[in-house]
C-alpha cells in the first residue's frame, strides 16, 4: 500500500478544490447544446431539471459542465454529488454524527460531518442526485422538504434553509430499465423540467469519440466511421438487443484502435493486419460487456452478427 507520506504528497498534488477548476472536454453540438441551454433556463427560473436517458449518453458530463459554469460565475456554487442506490440512506446525502465526538460531547455541531445535499444547500452550490430512480422510496421522501421548501431538518440540530442560489439536478436511466424503483409521484411533482437525452446524432457522436481520444493517437475518418457503423448497427438491431452500446464502446474501439496504429507507426508491431479483422477483434472484446441481449440470446451470436454485418466478418 501507499506510504502515508507519498499519500498525503499525491494528494495535495492532485486535489480539485472546486469544479471551475475543472478542465471538462464537452461537445456542445446537437442534443447537448440545446440541453445545457434548458438546465440555464431551469436555472433562472428556480425550476428543478431531471436528465432522463439511457446509460452513457452524456447525462453526467453535461451536469458536470453546467455546474462547472455556474462554479466559474461565483466560487461558492461548488457542485455535490452522489449516485445513488437502495444502500443509500438520507444520511449520506444530509450528514451524520461522527461516533467518536458523539461518545464524548453528545450531539453536537461539532460531531456533525455534513453530506453533500447539505453542504450545498448551505453553500448555494448545485447538487446532482444521480440514478435517483434507483434510491428507496424512503430516501426520496427526504428530498420532499429541500425541493418543497428550501430547507431541510437535521436530526438533533434543527432545521437549515438552504442559500437561495442552491440548486438541484437529478438524472436518471428510463424507468424500464431494470434496477430501478419508480420515481414517487410526489418527488415526481417536484421537478418541473424534464430533459431527455438520447444516443446522438452521427456528426456529434463521431465528435465526441475524437474529443475523448488522447492527442497522440491518431485514427482516419473512414476507420472513425466504421466504428460507428458498429456501434449504430447495436441500436438498430432491436430483435436481439436490450441495452446497445453507448457512447463509451465508440469511444473504447477508437483508443484500442488508435494505440494499434501507434504501434504500427513505430514499427513496434510486425504484421500489418486488414483494418477489418483488426476491428471486428476489437469490436468483439469490447462489445461483450458493453451490449445486453434480449432473454435467450446469446451475446457472442448477436456480436457475430453485428460484424458480419458491418465489416463483412
Ligand atoms: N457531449 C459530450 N461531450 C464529450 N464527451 C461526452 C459527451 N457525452 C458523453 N460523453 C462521453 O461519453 C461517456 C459517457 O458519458 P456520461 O458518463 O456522462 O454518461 P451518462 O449518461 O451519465 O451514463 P450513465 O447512465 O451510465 O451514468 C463519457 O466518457 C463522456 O466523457
Ligand atoms: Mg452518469
Amino acid at each position: 500500500m501507499i506510504d502515508k507520506q507519498k499519500f498525503e504528497e499525491l494528494f495535495n498534488q492532485q486535489f480539485i478544490k472546486d469544479i471551475s477548476q475543472e478542465d471538462i472536454d464537452i461537445v456542445l453540438s446537437g442534443q447537448y447544446g440545446k440541453a445545457l441551454e434548458l438546465l440555464r433556463d431551469a436555472e433562472a427560473t428556480g425550476l428543478f431539471p431531471a436528465l432522463v436517458g439511457p446509460p452513457g449518453v452524456g447525462k453526467t458530463i453535461l451536469c458536470r459542465y453546467f455546474a462547472s459554469l455556474r462554479a466559474r460565475e461565483s466560487k461558492s456554487k461548488n457542485f455535490y454529488w452522489l449516485t445513488m442506490d437502495e444502500s443509500i440512506k438520507p444520511s449520506h446525502f444530509i450528514g451524520s454524527f461522527d461516533p467518536a465526538i458523539t461518545l464524548k460531547k453528545g450531539f453536537i455541531l461539532e460531531a456533525f460531518n455534513p453530506g453533500p445535499l447539505l453542504s450545498a444547500m448551505l453553500e448555494g452550490g448545485t447538487f446532482l442526485a444521480n440514478e435517483i430512480n434507483r434510491a428507496t422510496e424512503y430516501s426520496q421522501n427526504t428530498l420532499l422538504e429541500p425541493l418543497e421548501e428550501a430547507s431541510i431538518g437535521i436530526p438533533h440540530l434543527g432545521r437549515i434553509k438552504a442559500q437561495e442560489d442552491f440548486f438541484f439536478i437529478c438524472a436518471m436511466n428510463p424507468e424500464e430499465l431494470s434496477g430501478t424503483h419508480r420515481l414517487s409521484e410526489a418527488l415526481k411533482d417536484r421537478i418541473k423540467v424534464w430533459i431527455k437525452l438520447t444516443y446522438p446524432d452521427k456528426s456529434t457522436e463521431l465528435d465526441i469519440i475524437r474529443i475523448n481520444l488522447p492527442e497522440h493517437f491518431h485514427i482516419e475518418e473512414s476507420e472513425l466511421e466504421l466504428i460507428y457503423s458498429v456501434i449504430k448497427e447495436t441500436r438498430q438491431n432491436k430483435i436481439d438487443v436490450d441495452i446497445p452500446a453507448s457512447i463509451r464502446a465508440g469511444i473504447a474501439m477508437a483508443k484500442l484502435l488508435g494505440r494499434r496504429r501507434l504501434l504500427e507507426k513505430e514499427e513496434k508491431v510486425k504484421e500489418k493486419e486488414s483494418i477489418y479483422i483488426y476491428l471486428s477483434e476489437i469490436a468483439r472484446h469490447v462489445l461483450l460487456g458493453s451490449i445486453k441481449p434480449k432473454p435467450g440470446v446469446k451475446v457472442e451470436n448477436v456480436i457475430e452478427n453485428i460484424i458480419q454485418k458491418t465489416l463483412g466478418g
